[in-house]
């Protein structure tokens, strides 16, 4: 195991640096909020509803969005990874289009849709076909800065979209990341590599899951959207297969399918469940019951708790220990937490 104490042999495994897009990701979130404040805009008129592509590292993007708007606006939301459009989607949705690419084909195929079906679209990406469509049909770009990964990229491709809807319904929807930013510089000054691990919980969460495969629990809302967010970091950057869910639904499914093979669940999956201090209270009540039902078939069981206040800072607070989390397994285990070539292997088949 690489000693993730030792700042050049993190460099060796790492030589991308992802971990520094990571320590680097509050200052992405402010300039995420100036490219979406400063982005040319028609006048859009206010939609009823709002849906957004994209497949991924950009797909989350939709996920969080979802999340910021479900306690505070009647516009329903939602994200589409596929290549179908609900048929909801009309004149007067607002698609918003990302991908940091720019030539993901899902997502290109459901943005033709979108504007077959005359919705409002404004994309969000770095370039690539997308980018041209959108100019071509005349359809605002949000243009986000290239040279990441795609999934080191969430706040160039979530934030636009907080503040771009913010300015079309007329609120102050960028003051609410902007009251973000002081959790997530501590974040990124407490959880980097600098931090020793006696006293940085995502290098020491990271060792204990070291040859195990995570399951990662969280709560309906924003504990589930940072659950997911969890399990695909664990696939792509650290390369092990992982596993997400969330309270209550498991209360009514998965909770049952730890009886048989409890030899292989006891050696090798490892449970994170994720808590925020907005839960719900019969939630917390839940997790009290269930966990002490279910911890002996694991290997090992873990609280990740976040004390943020509302949904969109709990999901940042759990996503950015998340993020860490995964990337220090990655170099522990000795592997570049940057390449994903399986997935650009299996787009380059689907191009030929
Ligand atoms: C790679 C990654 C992927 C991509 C996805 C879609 O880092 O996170 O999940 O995001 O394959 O590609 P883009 O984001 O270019 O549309």
């Amino acid at each position: 195991m690489i000693d993730l104490d030792d700042t050049s042999a993190i460099a060796k495994v790492d030589p991308d640096d992802f971990l520094g897009d990571v320590e680097a990701f509050p200052d992405q979130v402010r300039e995420a909020l100036d490219i979406g404040q400063g982005v040319d805009l028609p006048d859009l008129r206010p939609p009823s509803s709002v849906a957004v592509l994209g497949m991924g590292g950009s797909g989350i993007s939709g996920d969080v969005l979802g999340v910021f708007l479900g306690p505070r606006s009647p516009v329903p939301s939602a994200t589409v990874k596929g290549y179908e459009l609900p048929a909801w989607v009309g004149e007067d949705t607002l698609v918003f289009a990302t991908s940091y690419s720019g030539n993901t084909e899902e997502t290109l195929t459901s943005y033709e849709q979108a504007v077959e079906r005359g919705a409002s679209v404004v994309a969000v990406t770095t370039g690539g076909e997308l980018a041209d469509r959108a100019e071509l049909d005349g359809f605002p770009v949000v243009r986000i800065p290239p040279g990441l990964v795609p999934r080191a990229a969430m706040g160039y491709l979530a934030v636009p979209l907080i503040a771009v809807l913010g300015r079309i319904v007329g609120e102050s929807y960028a003051a609410k990341v902007e009251e973000l930013l002081p959790m997530l510089d501590e974040g990124s000054g407490s959880l980097g590599r600098k931090v020793p691990a006696s006293e940085n919980p995502a290098k020491r969460l990271a060792a204990k899951l070291v040859a195990r495969i995570p399951f990662i629990y969280g709560t309906s809302g924003a504990g589930e959207v940072a659950a997911y967010r969890w399990k695909c970091q664990f696939n792509e950057c650290s390369k092990v297969p992982a596993h997400h869910h969330s309270f209550p639904e498991l209360n009514h499914n998965e909770v049952v399918g730890f009886k048989e093979l409890t030899e292989l669940t006891s050696s090798s999956v490892a449970l994170v469940v994720l808590r925020r201090a907005g839960d719900h209270p019969r939630n917390d009540k839940r997790i009290d019951i269930t966990l002490p039902l279910i911890e002996d078939e694991f290997a090992l069981v873990e609280k990740v708790r976040s004390e943020a206040k509302g949904e969109l800072a709990s999901l940042f607070d759990l996503v950015y220990f998340g993020d860490f989390v995964a990337t220090y397994l990655a170099i522990a285990q000795g592997v570049d937490p940057s390449p994903t070539e399986i997935i650009s292997r299996v787009k380059s088949a689907l191009a030929t």
